[in-house]
């Protein structure tokens, strides 16, 4: 998502669950979520709100520092971090990105930390739609001519039809754009940790990269995927195919993919860089036959309120014991990254999707 600072109305929530008969509250919890739109979608669940606005750092209203369940401004904000520390009942951190590698270390050890994959899978499929169709096109020369009023006759452009795909992570993202490739007859291999009916192993990937027309990176950024596109990799690539990276910079190694495409063997389309944001004397943004959007890829409209159904469903799970989704680090667990489980966590309460 983009980097760009927003600022963001915090809001505390105190909710009640009451009985049906009418009876005092069996559990009241208070939550803290980033933005006014919750309030409107947990109004329609069978809690109760009481609001409380802040800032980010803790208020210092009543109740305020009992909020143990809190949901991270997107993006997460250097004072939100800070705020976790002065909130002693915290058990749970919502993040509202999928991505996890910058925030997990930021956040104490004991905290249950949730992501939210479902939030961004369709828009981040979206952005690396839009990257390989304008990379095919070569929309950029379009672009280019258009400014300068020059009706520019250019040669015949790649077809994405009947090409051959390799979708190196299949998450959230993966399987979204899975399905919208499938559209575009597009034969695709995906590719995850370990094999699955139909999705092959990542060790696999050097067996697989010379096949490729279009490989599109979708893979978290952990300690086994830092580097994983690197020059060994890239230079199994059919000469002329596209890699397209909406996951994170550090997974594709930035100054092998800068040789390929300075010998202008490879095209690239970038949302996601290392580092980010790209500094402007950087010399990737010279690069020939490369694309780059300021990572985008799940920003789009609609966010705030699909945040707000996110949230509601997690809240309401927290609040009736029923279980959390999309748990990437338990109490007890040290490690990180979206593929970590809730095993660590000794509570039925908790289960991962
Ligand atoms: N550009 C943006 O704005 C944007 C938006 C959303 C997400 N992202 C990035 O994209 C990443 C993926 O998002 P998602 O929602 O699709 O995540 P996800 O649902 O957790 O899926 C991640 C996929 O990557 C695979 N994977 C994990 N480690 C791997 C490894 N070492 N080698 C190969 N594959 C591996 C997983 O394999 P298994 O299924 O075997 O575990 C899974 O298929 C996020 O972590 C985030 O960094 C960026």
């Amino acid at each position: 998502m983009s980097a760009r600072a927003r600022p963001y109305t915090h809001i505390t929530a105190r909710i009640h669950h009451y009985t049906s008969c009418g009876r005092p509250p069996v559990r009241s919890i208070h939550v803290c979520v980033p933005f006014p739109e919750i309030a409107s979608a947990l109004t329609t669940s069978r809690v109760r709100l009481h609001l409380q606005r802040h800032d980010g750092w803790p208020t210092k209203e009543p109740g305020s520092d009992r909020v143990e369940f809190y949901a991270m401004p997107h993006p997460p904000s250097a004072s939100s971090f800070d705020a976790l520390v002065a909130l002693p009942h915290l058990r749970v951190i919502q993040l509202l990105t999928s991505g996890v590698d910058q925030a997990l270390p930021r956040i104490p050890a004991h905290l249950i930390v949730c992501n939210a994959p479902s939030l961004h899978s369709q828009a981040t499929a979206e952005a690396a739609m839009t990257h390989i169709l304008a990379v095919l096109a070569d929309v950029v020369t379009w672009v280019g001519a258009q400014r300068e009023r020059r009706w520019a006759t250019l040669g015949p452009r790649k077809s994405l039809a009947g090409s051959h795909a390799l979708l190196v992570g299949y998450g959230h993202v993966g399987k979204a754009l899975h399905a919208m490739l499938r559209g575009f007859d597009v034969s695709v291999v995906p590719m995850a940790r370990t094999q699955h009916p139909g999705v092959a192993a990542i060790s696999e990937l050097h067996r697989w990269l010379p096949t490729a027309d279009i490989v599109v990176v979708s893979a978290p950024l952990t300690t086994a995927t830092r580097g994983l596109i690197g020059a060994s990799e890239l230079v199994l690539m059919k000469s002329g195919a596209v890699l397209v990276n909406v996951s994170r910079g550090a997974v594709v190694d930035t100054a092998a993919l800068e040789r390929e495409l300075r010998q202008r063997r490879l095209y690239a389309a970038l949302d996601v860089t290392d580092p980010e944001p790209l500094p402007s004397d950087h010399p990737l943004w010279t690069c020939p036959q490369l694309l780059i959007s300021p990572h985008v890829g799940g920003n789009t409209s609609g966010f705030r309120e699909r945040a707000a159904t996110f949230l509601r469903k997690q809240i309401e799970k927290y609040a009736s014991g029923a279980g959390l989704e999309y748990i990437v680090r338990g109490p007890r667990k040290a490690d990180g990254g979206p593929g970590s489980t809730s095993r660590g966590l000794d509570s039925a309460l908790f289960r991962r999707s």
